[in-house]
């Protein structure tokens, strides 16, 4: 056999193999293709990004103003919601009992903060470095012109709630306090089951916060720094540990020494097990929270003064580090 014979069937069985191989492939190519070559296999595909499945919800809430003062009897709020994500959360509760627990994070914001929007885009840039599950629920005042915080929002890829307020307010902090009364109000009706923290639009963190504040059970609580940027000064606040049991507090001096009533936490200095808000019995409540005459907020921040068994300081390590710093002007 001449050597060009020999290259002659060497070629032949190269062309046979490559024969075989295109015929394999293009078979394979096809089979695989088959079952998602209808229009539904795509669209699942191409679904996957938020922004192109996400279709608002609009919700409307009859709410009964909790704050005394002003006239919210004919008030709104307008639920915008992250529907199928959230259906997502539910599926993976049900899947694994010892998937992390929810966060639930209040957001009042005041229309009269000029900066809210640079405020709410720096915000959510931390949120969105936050181990999930986690829920933001925004909470502001709403003119019918002005959706600017709703598209940052819908932007930000993370789980939230914008309710929307129609009161008429004739200070901030009776707008803000009214405001976290209505996303209180929103996770008893829709008996949402988490540990909820109030994280004020300026406030920032060490991502470590958002890990420590899962192990809470029931009432938790911490230090945090308070910056008064203008006087370049900061300050210190919370609960004195011994390990992780609070023995004392180190809160503003009162004005008035006689007084009784227990010392105001900070409202983003504490953080709780949502269930207190629907089981009003278990904690000594007369009434539900949607009775008017009831300020949840306040009856919260008593309540984790007050308590003593089930108060975990955090850090564990004598709350000795902080992890939180928020802003005082
Ligand atoms: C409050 O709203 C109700 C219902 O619209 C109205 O009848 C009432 O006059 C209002 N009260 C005040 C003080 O504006
Ligand atoms: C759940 O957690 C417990 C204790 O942390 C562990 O023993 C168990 O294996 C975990 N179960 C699953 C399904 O991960
Ligand atoms: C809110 O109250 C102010 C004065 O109290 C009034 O001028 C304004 O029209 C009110 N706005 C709405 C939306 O009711
Ligand atoms: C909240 O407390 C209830 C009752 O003690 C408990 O069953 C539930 O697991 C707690 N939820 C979280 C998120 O820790
Ligand atoms: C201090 O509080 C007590 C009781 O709340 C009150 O009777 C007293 O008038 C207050 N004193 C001042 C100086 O405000």
């Amino acid at each position: 056999m001449g050597s060009q014979e020999r290259s002659k069937k060497n070629f032949h069985l190269w062309k046979k193999a490559i024969l075989h191989f295109l015929i394999c492939f293009v078979m394979g190519f096809f089979t695989g293709f088959a079952p998602i070559s209808k229009p539904t296999g795509f669209s699942s595909h191409i679904t996957v990004s938020p922004s192109t499945s996400y279709s608002p919800q609009l919700i409307e809430l009859d709410v009964t103003g909790p704050t005394a003062g002003h006239n919210h009897s004919t008030e709104t709020a307008v639920i915008e919601e992250e529907e199928e994500q959230e259906e997502e959360e539910k599926r993976d509760q049900r899947e694994d009992s010892n998937q992390t627990k929810l966060l639930i994070l209040i957001t009042p914001i005041s229309t009269r903060n000029k900066i809210r929007n640079a405020l709410v885009t720096r915000l959510a840039n931390t949120l969105k470095l936050v181990a999930k599950p986690l829920l933001w629920i925004v909470v502001e005042q709403q003119f019918d012109d002005d959706f600017e915080v709703s598209e940052i929002l819908r932007k930000t890829g993370i789980m939230y709630r914008h309710v929307v307020s129609k009161g008429n307010f004739t200070d901030v902090d009776s707008e803000t306090d009214h405001h976290r009364n209505l996303a209180l109000i929103h996770i008893e009706q829709h008996r949402l089951s988490g540990i909820v923290h109030f994280v004020g639009l300026s406030n920032v963190y060490d991502l470590s916060f958002f890990d420590e504040i899962r192990t809470i059970e029931t009432f938790g609580t911490w230090p945090v720094a308070k910056v008064y940027a203008n006087k370049e000064e900061v300050r210190i606040e919370g609960p004195v540990c011994d390990s992780s049991e609070v023995v004392g507090w180190h809160l503003k001096r009162m004005r008035n020494m006689t007084e009784t009533r227990p010392p105001l936490i900070h409202i983003s200095s504490f953080a709780f097990n949502s269930s207190i808000l629907w089981d009003p019995e278990r904690w000594g409540r007369t009434s539900s929270l949607q009775d008017a005459s009831q300020n949840s907020v306040k009856f919260v921040r008593d309540e984790v003064v007050e308590e003593e068994t089930s108060l975990k300081g955090i850090p564990a390590q004598g709350c000795s580090k902080v992890l939180l710093w928020v802003s005082e002007g």
